[in-house]
């Protein structure tokens, strides 16, 4: 094929991705959204052209007298969503947001406790990702699988036992706020620092429907900006009250020089509007998203799937997960909604041991509803949904026409 070719196909590519993923599809990733159409204006400009090495009014290059202006002020904005005494916006993304504070408050030797990946821990919280590279030992916190959350005394235990420098609260897989402030007085006896991994449930934060992390005692909170937070792709970091100068200076330089230079600029002004929408809907937003996916659960519950925690209302937050082991597998039931445009992710549930064997095929589905929420669906949508992944995955129907009829009436963002 020659290169005429090749950009022409890559053009009719990403038109037919866009038509299919914003039009035909029930986008359920747990960890997507969409920006407003505001935010879309102000996405594409010369920003992506520059760079600003350094902190604003303190850059090593030149040409920046908007942008350092455009930066103080969407650092502005997020503090003001979050009620946070420090914010750092120059991360592209959330595991680097983790890797930033890892680099800035820890120690190559010293010992961290966070959740294991089965009971919903991101890879970036253990020795799987970044933490070897930083010389961390990662333990896991105990888990209580019927509470579907970390288990507060064993956990006091093993925080005597570890010695840990800091305790990581937070998850990938996320239904149930986790016991932050229940844990703080160990965290201190062993001076420890208290991380938040807020990547999932930042736009539930900022909508004050979740917890508080940064008031339950918290000292940091990293995140993505682009899961329940509808910004762009990046990753932020928040200093709470207890991080004193040399602390977040530290951090500072974890960013630049150590692991970004230039902070992708175009980010900004999206970030910002994404900040502004926050205050005017993230309330309602919040809301909305943390009944849908309620309701999701217990409609999927009523239609015979295993969605867990059925006893805890099955969620607080964006997220429903489904055991479906008896359908097929993860791997079988996710491949088979992609196929029917039902879009979610397979993932490992709580209580399950992962192997070579299931790595690839894990018994649990993860479902979230925070983007299909940004596009109008209430509650009716929801039961809608769930009688939709039903047919699929119950009475192995092929409804790809019927998603995509469905799908075509929720194609403006709402929430803005
Ligand atoms: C809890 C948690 N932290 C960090 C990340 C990494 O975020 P990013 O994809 O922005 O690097 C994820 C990704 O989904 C996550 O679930």
């Amino acid at each position: 094929m020659d290169t005429k070719k090749k950009i022409d196909e890559i053009k009719e590519l990403l038109g037919e991705h866009n038509i299919w993923r914003k039009e035909e599809c029930l986008n359920l990733i747990a960890s997507e959204n969409t920006t407003s159409p505001s935010a879309d204006n102000v996405a594409v400009s010369d920003l992506s052209h520059r760079y600003a090495e350094g902190k604003p009014h303190q850059r090593h290059y030149q040409g920046l007298k908007y942008v350092d202006d455009i930066e103080v002020l969407t650092q502005e904005l997020m503090k003001e969503v979050f009620k946070a005494k420090r914010v750092d916006l120059r991360i592209l993304s959330g595991t680097l947001a983790n890797a930033v504070v890892y680099k800035g408050l820890l120690n190559h030797g010293d010992n961290i406790i966070s959740s294991a990946i089965p009971n919903g821990g991101h890879v970036s919280h253990t020795r799987h990702g970044i933490c070897s590279i930083m010389g961390l030992t990662d333990f896991s916190f105990p888990f209580d699988n019927y509470e579907m959350n970390i288990d507060v005394d064993e956990s006091i235990k093993k925080i005597d036992e570890k010695d840990p420098k800091m305790l990581l609260f937070g998850a990938s897989l996320f239904l149930f706020p986790h016991p932050v402030k229940e844990l703080v007085d160990a965290a201190k006896e062993h001076d420890a620092y208290i991380m938040y991994d807020a990547a999932h449930v930042l736009g539930l934060i900022a909508g004050g429907q979740f917890q508080d992390p940064l008031r339950e005692g918290a000292d940091i909170m990293s995140a993505s900006t682009h899961k329940t937070f509808f910004g762009p792709q990046g990753g932020i970091v928040f200093g709470g009250e207890s991080i004193d100068d040399e602390e977040w200076k530290n951090i500072e330089n974890a960013i630049f020089p150590c692991f970004i230079c230039n902070h992708h600029l175009h980010r900004l002004p999206v970030l910002a509007q994404a900040a502004y929408e926050f205050t005017q809907y993230g309330e309602d937003y919040a809301k909305q998203t943390i009944k849908n996916a309620k309701t999701l659960g217990e409609e999927l519950y009523s239609l015979g799937l295993d969605c867990m925690a059925e006893h805890k209302g099955f969620t607080e937050s964006h997220q429903v997960v489904v055991n479906v082991e008896k359908n097929g597998g993860g791997k079988h039931v996710a491949e088979t909604l992609e196929k029917n445009n039902i879009i979610l992710n397979k993932n490992f549930i709580p209580g399950e041991k992962v192997t070579k064997e299931n790595m690839n095929n894990p018994n649990g589905i993860r479902i979230g509803v925070q983007e299909m929420t940004r596009c109008k669906m209430k509650t009716d949508e929801m039961k809608q949904i769930a009688e939709l992944i039903k047919k699929v995955v119950v009475d192995k129907k092929d409804i790809t026409e019927e998603v995509k009829e469905f799908r075509k009436n929720y194609t403006e963002t709402g929430f803005c």
